[in-house]
């Protein structure tokens, strides 16, 4: 097992790739706290885990907030003692609309969320993490925010992309400030993943540039050398990977799921 007895917190663990990597953390030994908004859907993570005989916690948390982001962290040590992993996986899909008709709201949320929220969840678990000098943070990022090789471009999408090039970024700067502590840092940047946010995003761009949906999704599958979308499973191996002992030597990286994305979708 590859997290045996580790202590992991995911966010966004309500639903979709965050339900996943909670399921597959618990399969790999870890007790795991799932923390999103929607306590229903959090504590159907919950059932799913503890039917299998796994452990795990369900704590409501706005990541816009950070009292809440402290309490979920004190709540997670309370329950399990120690807090060894945290997966940054909560995120918005953000607007799809140009940068000269964005919302100055909608582009602060997307931030606030997705970047912010991950940084402040480190913040608070390291608090924890650096005292017993062992810990893994794993952010989950995007191809869309894949910077400095010309792929990150995609229209329309600025606010999302921006917010996930920022998980690269983070990524990189807190491994070199942690690494000392013997605490690890990497991201995973998925490219289109199987489910129901994908779709919404599709039809999103078919709407914003006339491009019809179908289209939309066959080039994305053309543009992918395993010519198909990543599955939420694919995601979550790679996030048990880097959080895991098997990954000791790695820090500061960014791993691509992307089932060989040439083309940014
Ligand atoms: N799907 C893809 O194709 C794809 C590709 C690349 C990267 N990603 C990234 O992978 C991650 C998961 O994506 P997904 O497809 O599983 O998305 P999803 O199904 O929309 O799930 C997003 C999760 O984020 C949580 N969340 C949203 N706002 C929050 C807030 N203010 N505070 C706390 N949690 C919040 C949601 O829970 P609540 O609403 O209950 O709060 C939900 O659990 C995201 O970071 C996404 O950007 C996805």
């Amino acid at each position: 097992m590859l997290l045996k007895d580790k202590v992991a917190i995911v966010t966004g663990g309500s639903q979709g790739i965050g339900r996943r990597i909670a399921i597959v953390f618990a399969a790999e030994g870890a007790k795991v706290v799932v923390a999103a908004r929607n306590l229903a859907r959090l504590q159907e993570t919950v059932d799913a885990i503890t039917e299998k005989g796994g452990r795990a916690l369900a704590v409501q948390t706005d990541l816009c907030d950070e009292k809440q982001i402290e309490h979920m962290v004190a709540l997670t040590i309370k329950t399990f003692g120690v807090v060894d992993v945290l997966v940054n996986n909560s995120g918005v899909a953000g607007p799809t609309v140009s940068v000269a008709d964005t919302d100055l709201g909608q582009w602060n949320e997307t931030l606030a969320i997705n970047l912010t929220g991950s940084m402040l969840c480190a913040k608070h678990v390291l608090k924890h993490m650096i005292p017993r000098k062992c810990g893994a943070i794993v952010n989950i990022g995007s191809e869309r925010g894949r910077t400095g090789d010309g792929k990150s471009g995609s229209p329309m999408r600025a606010s999302y992309a921006c917010s996930k090039a920022g998980m690269i970024a983070l990524t990189e700067c807190l491994s070199t400030e942690v690494g000392t502590h013997n605490i690890r840092v990497n991201c995973v940047t998925a490219a289109a993943v199987r489910g129901e946010r994908i779709v919404n995003v599709f039809k999103h761009q078919s709407e914003a540039t006339g491009v019809s949906f179908e289209e939309l999704m066959s080039k994305m599958v053309e543009d992918y050398s395993l010519r198909r979308a990543v599955e939420p499973d694919e995601v979550a191996r790679a996030a048990a990977f880097l959080a895991s002992d098997a990954a000791s030597g790695i820090t500061g990286q960014t791993l691509p799921v992307s089932c060989g994305i040439h083309v940014i979708f």
